[in-house]
């Protein structure tokens, strides 16, 4: 029988315009996954080693080869400066992945005219394990190819998340992008309030953590409603009922995760206001 073919399933080429935190750990996942290092080359200003077999330049030279996966991973900021320089060299037949926070695809498009379809994409950092959430978002012009393309991809990276309405990519960004930081809260604080009821702090840090990864790994694997679960395993009158009941009070924990990721919405529209004034 054939062995199967690792380069298989993978783009021709993908070209890395900057590739830092974010970037770096799709490229480490997608490497760990089977990604052959020679179909990847990395444009960052530093010119700092990737991975070995990696190709870094410090500036793109020349036209981009047809077939080529663009991931756009510098800041946001940036993208005035760079599309200047690269636009001209991404034609046709190229798919553009871009992860800059708070650049709608329409100013991608006005960036990158001549560039084959372009799709937004919001992962983030629990990718470089393969748990982490990519959400996407195309245009009208992006055709069915490179829709495959980036949703095979990303899903290389834990859940997909497709947006049939851009406009929703903030509220998005707050729930999975800003997600990992508000459940490392959630983490301390049940730390804090354990170390405050008398455990030793290091070990109510280690007790919290394996907690929430218990607890999210088996909610994942149950399949069921992580609110029915809870009440599953809260009996009346027992110590769980009760400690739900403090954070089930109407000023309790929905109102203030409401608040918090109505909050990190707002500055994400903010934020792509001032950058768009910006460039
Ligand atoms: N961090 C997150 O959790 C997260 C989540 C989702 C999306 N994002 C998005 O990911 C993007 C990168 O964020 P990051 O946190 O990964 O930032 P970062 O670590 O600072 O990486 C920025 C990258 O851009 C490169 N760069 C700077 N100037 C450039 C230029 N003129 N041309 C090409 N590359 C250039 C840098 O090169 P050097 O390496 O040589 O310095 C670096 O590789 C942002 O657009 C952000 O919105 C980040």
């Amino acid at each position: 029988m054939a062995k199967p073919d690792p380069a298989a399933n993978w783009p021709e080429h993908i070209l890395f315009i900057g590739c830092g935190n974010m970037a770096g750990a799709m490229l480490l996942r997608w490497l760990d996954e089977g990604l052959p290092s020679e179909r990847v080359t990395v444009i960052r200003p530093s010119g700092k080693a990737v991975a070995p077999g990696v190709t870094v330049g410090t500036s793109l030279e020349n036209p981009v080869a047809p077939g080529t996966l663009v991931l756009l991973g510098f800041k946001p900021q940036q993208l005035g400066l760079v599309a200047q320089d690269i636009a001209p060299l991404i034609g046709e037949g190229t798919t553009l992945l871009s992860i800059l926070a708070g650049v709608p695809l329409a100013r991608l498009r006005t960036a990158f005219p001549r560039s084959g379809s372009i799709i937004r994409c919001m992962p983030n950092l629990p990718v470089r394990i393969g748990k982490g959430v990519s959400i996407l978002a195309a245009g009208p012009d992006a055709t069915d190819d490179p829709r495959g393309l980036a949703g095979a991809l990303c899903a290389r990276l834990g859940l997909v998340e497709w947006l049939a309405d851009e406009r929703l990519f903030d509220a998005a960004t707050a729930l999975s992008g800003c997600g990992p930081a508000f459940v490392y809260r959630f983490i301390d604080a049940l730390a804090a309030a354990g170390a405050d009821l008398g455990l030793d702090s290091a070990a109510a840090a280690r007790m919290a953590l394996a907690t929430v990864e218990g607890a999210g790994l088996s909610a994942s694997a149950s399949g069921i409603d992580p609110r029915a679960m809870a009440d599953a395993v809260a009996s009346k009158g027992g110590m769980t009922r009760q400690g739900l009941d403090v954070l089930d009070q109407p000023d309790g924990l929905a109102p203030l995760i409401a608040r918090t990721l109505r909050t990190a919405r707002d500055r994400g529209v903010e934020l792509a206001a001032l950058s768009e004034k910006s460039s």
